[in-house]
């Protein structure tokens, strides 16, 4: 059954999802487990583990992700606060990564990003805050860790804003940190809040004082401290720009918090203001028009596919973003790829850290469907129309390895399981101009390396070897003029590569030699994703 408009739109307005994106080591697993803890999705502190050590992660679901304890997938968990359903997706938080977590984001409506404040803006930060920004994604920024001697808050917020180009609006203002961290101060309410330690402590128990004029300050915080803020807030409130919505909305700023997620500090109001000001589901473009949430015809895209979660069944998981629409369990939908109608039995959602099957669900909503190998990357289910959705692109790599099979007797195998793991995403597979037998692969993480390998061996019986290769940036080119684009991949065959999908990729030794030849062909574009403008 369609659900009607009213269900419709009251669901949409419930719902809010989002990914936490960090270097690791920033808080993002402290961070996660205290949102499920305020959210009543768990009890105690520490039943969401890192997967650092021994502890296992919720989201290992792979072999090879419990034996190293590390969790290479991009998992999603649900859970209420304050009347609004929240799915958060959960990105690797091993300290290698994959594209994975690049097109997690594609399925996100908005971000929020935790810095850590002793180490600063940090390289993985980087990477994901930019892949946010070419989508205009809202982005709410959470300065962690501010009960260790770190970097001062000011000399922060510069190198946010120069490291990322992201404005900032600071929402709340640290007073002291480290040793003498005391609390921070809301400059939308005009509240201080004060610090005390302790993992457990639910937010209730935080003093608050009404604002920079309460005769309790300077007892609270001390005179000195109580003076400084006074002076901050003043000096903050004359530099930056005051809270737009519309402007976070927009992509345009970063509301920046400040607080300690170990101690419980500060993830209170970031969760609240997310709740009050973050994007429910949002309209998603197509080759073909706007995709609306609130239309009454379901449509969702695939935005990652996992495989051997039960390594018993050799089944995948492919995972569905609703945009648009209800989803019904058991309903035929519109493969749009594929040409054919498919059931979908069984879906799960992924509610706290448990899979269960579901009935329903609204856009917004992330669901686990059971896949033999039907999908891919980047595919459409629909109630019947044609529908290709943007924005789930292949990403320049930035690590390269020559591939050449293993084992001469399994040279199909070999060769089927290089293209089948290519569809699903775990590598990018390119070929070399004119000469097609000699492939490289291309990842951002050196895991995807491993990852590859191993399921290459596992589930194809193949096996394969890396030769290094003097490759270390590579983009995908373009021209208006098509004989120009000729000309140039002939000109320099030797850097050539072809992708799946018979685009040219232009691959270099270096950053330095990539630059040069950008500034020698203005006819050629140069895009960092597989999704061409132009
Ligand atoms: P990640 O998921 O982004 O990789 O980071 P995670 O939450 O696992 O945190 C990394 C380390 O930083 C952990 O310490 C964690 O306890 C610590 N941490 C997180 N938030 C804060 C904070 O506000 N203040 C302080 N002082 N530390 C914080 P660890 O020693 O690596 O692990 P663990 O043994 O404590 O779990």
């Amino acid at each position: 059954m369609e659900g009607n408009s009213y269900e419709i739109n009251s669901e949409i307005r419930r719902r809010l999802t989002f990914a936490i994106i960090s270097h690791p080591d920033a808080g993002k697993t402290t961070i996660t487990e205290k949102l499920l803890l305020f959210g009543g999705a768990i009890h105690i502190a520490g039943a969401v583990k890192s997967g650092k050590n021994s502890r296992a992660a919720v989201s290992d679901f792979m072999k090879m992700e419990q034996e190293r304890g590390i969790s290479i997938s991009t998992s999603v968990m649900g859970f209420e606060y304050k009347g609004r359903k929240i799915n958060l997706l959960d990105t690797p938080g091993h300290g290698d990564f994959s594209e994975d977590t690049y097109r997690g984001l594609s399925a996100v409506d908005s971000a929020l990003m935790v810095i850590d404040s002793v180490k600063g803006v940090e390289e993985r930060t980087k990477r994901l805050c930019a892949v946010c920004r070419m989508r205009n994604t809202p982005i709410m920024t959470f300065v962690n860790k501010f009960d260790r001697e770190g970097k001062e808050p000011l000399e922060l917020l510069d190198e946010i804003e120069k490291e990322l180009a992201v404005q900032l609006c600071p929402v709340t203002w640290p007073v002291g940190q480290g040793r003498a961290f005391k609390g921070v101060y809301n400059l939308l309410e005009k509240k201080l809040f004060l610090f005390k330690p302790g993992q457990n402590r639910l937010p209730d128990d935080i003093q608050v004082l009404s604002g920079v004029d309460d005769p309790k300050l300077a007892a609270a915080v001390g005179s000195s401290f109580a003076e400084k803020l006074k002076e901050d807030v003043e000096m903050i409130t004359a530099v930056y720009p005051s809270f737009s919505k519309e402007d976070y909305l927009e992509g345009k700023v970063t509301p920046v918090f400040f607080g300690s997620a170990l101690n419980n500090f500060g993830v209170a109001e970031l969760l609240d203001e997310l709740v009050n000001f973050a994007p429910p589901p949002l309209p998603k473009e197509a080759d073909e028009r706007l995709v609306m949430p609130e239309e009454q015809k379901f449509s969702g895209f695939v935005f990652k596919i996992h495989a051997n979660m039960n390594p018993k069944h050799r089944d995948r998981i492919a995972f569905l973003r609703i945009v648009s629409g209800k989803f019904t369990r058991n309903k035929m939908y519109y493969h749009v790829r594929a040409d054919k109608a498919v059931r979908a039995a069984n879906p799960t959602a992924f509610m706290s850290q448990e899979r269960e099957i579901i009935d329903e669900a609204w856009p917004g909503d992330i669901i686990g469907l059971h896949d033999t190998g039907m999908f891919k990357i980047g595919d459409t289910l629909t109630e019947g129309e044609c529908i290709n959705f943007k924005g789930i692109p292949s990403f320049a790599p930035q690590i390269f390895r020559l591939v050449v099979n293993g084992d001469p007797l399994k040279e199909k195998q070999f060769h089927k399981g290089l293209s089948q793991l290519a569809e699903e995403g775990v590598v990018q597979v390119f070929s070399k101009l004119h000469q097609p037998n000699v492939r490289v692969l291309g990842v951002v993480g050196q895991l995807q390396l491993e990852v590859f390998q191993s399921r290459l061996e596992n589930e194809y019986g193949a096996s394969c070897k890396y030769e290094p290769v003097d490759l270390s940036v590579a983009h995908w080119i373009s021209s208006k003029n098509k004989e120009t684009l000729k000309a140039f991949a002939e000109a320099n065959s030797r850097r050539i590569f072809v992708d799946v999908k018979g685009n040219y990729v232009f691959a270099s030794d270096s950053e330095w030699a990539m630059n040069r030849v950008k500034e020698k062909n203005p006819g050629i574009d140069f895009h960092e994703t597989s999704e061409m403008q132009g």
